[in-house]
């Protein structure tokens, strides 16, 4: 490896030792830069996504800008799902938007199977020139078969998920075919993602926080478990982020994923090693980065003096950046967290 390369992200995520704790952000490619909001405005989000210069140029925009310690693929969780013939737009301000949600498991049927060679050779490119450009490790990344299975059924961003849930509780065989194809199609993806360069690969189960421990267990983990053992074959870290999910912590230790990624509502008392053997990323609430400064600094010492005696630890926010924070805000807290972790 180039002593150029800084490997600290990986370090973490495998709980060896770091000079400092590394930092990046959730969503840090995105509209609270001018860069990217004037591309923006001349490409949409999959036009983007579809031209690997332009795509890998917004992916190390932030590494360049903020000093983080890893490159997170520009990308969304609904793209192998477009790949394989999913009417999905982005529309703006509000998300993901399905032209026909899904009713039953033949509904799912009619996609075809996802070859990332032939129906994604863009995202791999975008991959293989970063591989060579970048000095940090890149973090590829899927969405987790409940979070893609709630856009699928419900159609679009939802409050309470009740349709995703009732088809889990009444169409049981449905249920597990549909977690049984989004799991083939997240190993597959992120395969190709690892072997095209991805050193790291981060699981995004946002909305799976919505779900109780017990059905958690019944209806996802065996999902889960298959997944990351699959990914145990690879040489990739891998990580595992959900939003509000704290009380899930009982079943994600027992995954065989390297890093859990716990947001704001997670106390770090309860993120020891003796309680979670994995390495934790997480968990500032990205409004404080709208706070004024000195309270943003007292929240972040605090999280790290909590954190500094586990080892396997990862600066990042709860959730994903917001539009209306400053650059210059990520910036200083890059470099605060830098300076005051160095050993
Ligand atoms: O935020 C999360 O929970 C992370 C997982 C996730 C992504 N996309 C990953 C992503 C989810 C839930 C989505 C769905 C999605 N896609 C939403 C959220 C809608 C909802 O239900 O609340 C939105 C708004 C999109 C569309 C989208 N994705 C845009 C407009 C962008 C560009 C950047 C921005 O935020 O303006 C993305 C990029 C995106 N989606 C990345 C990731 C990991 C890019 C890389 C990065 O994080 O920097």
């Amino acid at each position: 490896m180039s002593p150029l390369f800084n490997d600290i992200f990986l370090r973490a995520c495998r709980n060896e030792s770091v000079p400092h704790t590394p930092v990046w952000f959730m969503r840090q490619a995105g509209r609270y830069q001018a860069e990217y909001r004037a591309i923006r405005e001349k490409y949409s989000f999959f036009e983007i996504s579809h031209h690997p210069e332009i795509c890998a140029q917004v992916t190390k925009m932030p590494v360049d800008n903020l000093g983080v310690d890893a490159a997170i693929l520009f990308a969304d969780i609904m793209t192998p799902l477009k790949a394989r013939g999913l009417d999905v737009s982005i529309v703006e301000n509000v998300g993901p938007v399905i032209k026909h949600p899904i009713r039953t498991g033949s509904d799912l049927a009619q996609l075809h199977q996802l070859e990332p060679n032939r129906d994604l050779p863009f995202v791999l490119e975008t991959i293989e020139t970063l591989h060579q450009q970048l000095t940090v490790p890149l973090i590829g990344f899927a969405g987790a078969p409940f979070t893609l299975a709630s856009y699928l059924i419900e159609g679009g961003p939802s409050k309470n998920y009740h349709l995703t849930k009732a088809f889990m509780y009444t169409h049981s065989e449905d249920w597990q075919a549909l977690m049984n194809d989004l799991a083939e199609m997240t190993i597959t993806y992120l395969s190709a993602q690892i072997r095209a360069g991805a050193q790291a690969v981060q699981i995004f189960d946002s909305w799976v926080g919505s779900l109780s421990c017990e059905d958690y267990s019944r209806y996802i983990a065996p999902t889960m478990q298959h997944i990351f053992q699959a990914l145990r074959e690879t040489d990739a870290v891998t990580l595992y982020f959900s939003a509000g999910a704290g009380h899930l912590l009982p079943e994600w230790v027992k995954l065989p994923v390297d890093v859990l990624s716990v947001d704001w509502r997670t106390a770090p008392e309860g993120l020891t090693n003796a309680k979670v053997p994995q390495a934790i990323q997480g968990n500032i609430d990205p409004a404080l980065l709208l706070a004024p400064w000195p309270l943003l600094q007292e929240r972040v010492e605090r999280l790290l003096d909590q954190m500094n005696g586990r080892s396997g630890y990862i600066f990042n926010l709860g959730h994903g950046v917001f539009p209306e924070v400053k650059q210059e805000t990520l910036l200083r807290l890059t470099e605060f967290v830098h300076h005051y972790t160095s050993k």
